[in-house]
């Protein structure tokens, strides 16, 4: 906020400190701004009470601000209520979309969703795909170029299951283009490999064999369902609201990465055991990384170097982002190590975002085999639970229905996901997710629709208001919008969307208090409230963007 600027300025003159921090009051009776006396208090040696007493007398008070008074060993200022009222709604009226941007200039690359081909795009697969489009649209609103990028896997053991399966099992089976089909084959797979362990040795031999890219027949059923899988991905990702600008694969990482395993062997950074190429990370208590199997086959590490490589010398990003899996958190400090190790150029420009998993309770939320549950059945289940409650509110058209209800199910599961701690397991519960009076992402859309239904009611020009009196709820509510572009800034900084997804939910909570006890249409205070729901509506719009989620005008 500018006028935080402006009195950080007239402070650092006043008592010659290079660096100013300003605190918020633990209570808005207790000001707008703090201004602690300890630094001046040490470099004095006088008590930071009597230094505050002092420099509450000797400060000249600027025309924003209405009152200084000395609070214990701090300095308080307010703000002069209808300046600041002033300038924070006409400033977020007249930026609109463009409020609470920033101008870093970095050229990004963030790495999300990764789900591999073959197995099921499952509820964790969500968690880290909405991660990865609000990252990247909290970086592009903080001023940054974002390449989002995807890293599927389409090699590797886990194809060498199916493919085995499916050959030996199910080729009778037509080849079925969806993703439960899909899945379920590769879910036979690892039961028939648990009875019998003895029959991985024919899985390796595929295996090999499909890295040898030689025999035409398998390589050819390969390419045919790592485009099936491919596919029913692309529909998931246009439901959820994501794209993305490059898809690497782990095949295409195969090659460049047995070279970057030789060299290191070549360098002493790797060696052999047992016949295996290995980098021992004992020392750095990150134990032992393969890089390549006694075979000579190519391993995840391996591939993982060679795309961090790729990712800085061919798109010339300055930044790295990984959105990856907590259970791979051993995996990506391997890679970070080693990338160190090899003195790799970039290796402190690489960032580690961690998504814990998610937990469905038991019961219909989980699915019937005991395995992960697939996106189309949670988001089938969930549709059919927001339309029950959509039902007892309103009458809409089948399709409105239809419409509505995928929207609010999208909302209801990104939001319950982001408001949470990248770090923290998330045992989801649809009730609760679906609830309207929650925090809750249907309770913010309702929210935004209530606001925008009482600014339909007037057409006045929304910077033209005047304002006699400013209650309570309204100094709140105000106080809250203007605290937009420093989230925004928290949540850049600590790449955490969850500040974001929180502050949207204070700010509509001191919305519906407001709207709660004031009449807006109609009232002596017309003006102002309208541009106080304008402001508001604009904010939590911004808000929602950020979280990859759209609003809906009526609800
Ligand atoms: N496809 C991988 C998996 O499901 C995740 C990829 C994570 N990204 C990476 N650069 N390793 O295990």
């Amino acid at each position: 906020m500018d006028f935080e600027k402006q009195l950080i300025s007239i402070l650092k003159k006043e008592t010659g400190l290079e660096e100013v921090n300003l605190e918020i009051p633990p209570s808005s009776e207790l000001g707008d701004y703090a201004f602690p006396c300890f630094e001046l208090s040490k470099a004095k040696k006088r008590s930071p009470i009597l230094i505050a007493q002092e420099l509450s007398i000797t400060i000249k008070k600027p025309p924003f601000i209405s009152k200084i008074f000395a609070n214990g060993p701090y300095l308080n200022f307010f703000l002069d209520p209808n300046l600041f009222t002033n300038n924070t709604l006409k400033k977020i009226i007249k930026e609109k979309e463009n409020y609470g941007k920033s101008n870093n200039k970095n050229l990004v690359m963030i790495e999300f969703s990764q789900a591999n081909t073959h197995k099921a795009f499952h509820v964790g697969h969500i968690r880290g795909t909405a991660l990865g489009e609000s990252l990247s649209r909290i970086l592009e609103f903080s001023g940054n170029n974002v390449y989002r990028s995807n890293y599927q896997g389409d090699t590797g053991m886990h194809v060498a299951k199916w493919i085995w399966c499916y050959k030996k099992y199910h080729s009778k089976e037509k080849i079925k283009p969806e993703e439960k089909w899909i899945a379920s084959i590769y879910v036979d797979a690892v039961k028939r490999l648990a009875n019998d362990p003895d029959l991985q040795n024919q899985v390796d031999k595929i295996n090999k064999s499909l890295e040898e890219r030689k025999d035409k027949t398998l390589l050819d059923l390969w390419k045919k369902t790592r485009k099936l899988s491919l596919n029913s991905f692309e529909k998931i990702y246009k439901e959820l609201n994501t794209h993305f600008d490059y898809y690497f694969f782990e095949a295409e990482q195969e090659k460049r990465g047995r070279e970057i395993a030789k060299e290191l062997i070549k360098n002493k950074i790797a060696e052999f055991s047992d016949g295996a190429a290995i980098i021992n990370l004992e020392t750095h208590n990150l134990g032992v990384w393969v890089l390549l199997r006694k075979d000579g086959t190519v391993l995840y590490s391996s591939k993982d170097l060679a795309l961090a490589e790729k990712k800085f010398n061919k798109y010339k990003i300055n930044k790295s982002i990984y959105v990856v899996g907590a259970a791979q958190r051993l995996h990506i400090s391997q890679l970070f190590k080693t990338l160190e190790l090899m003195k790799f150029k970039y290796a402190k420009n690489c960032f580690y975002v961690p998504v814990s998993e998610v937990r469905l309770p038991t019961g219909k939320m989980s699915s019937r085999t005991g395995d992960n549950i697939l996106y189309s059945e949670f988001i089938a289940e969930l549709i059919d639970y927001a339309k029950s409650e959509i039902n007892k509110r309103e009458k809409l058209s089948k399709s409105e229905l239809n419409k509505r209800a995928l929207h609010i199910s999208i909302a209801a599961i990104k939001y319950s996901m982001l408001k949470q701690n990248t770090n923290n397991t998330i045992v989801f519960n649809k009730e609760e997710a679906l609830n309207f009076e929650g925090n809750t992402g249907p309770y913010l859309l309702y929210s935004y629709a209530r606001a925008k239904s009482i600014l339909n009611k007037s057409k006045k020009k929304r910077t033209l208001f005047k304002i006699k009196t400013i209650q309570t709820n309204e100094k709140e509510l105000i106080s809250e919008l203007a605290l937009f572009p420093s989230i925004v800034s928290n949540a850049y900084t600590n790449l955490s969307p969850s500040l974001i997804a929180n502050y949207a939910h204070n700010l509509s909570q001191k919305f519906n208090e407001f709207y709660h006890s004031n009449k807006v249409i109609g009232s002596e205070e017309e003006s102002f409230r309208l541009a106080l729901v304008e402001s508001f509506s604009i904010v939590l719009k911004n808000s929602l963007n950020l979280l990859g989620i759209n609003v809906i005008e009526k609800m």
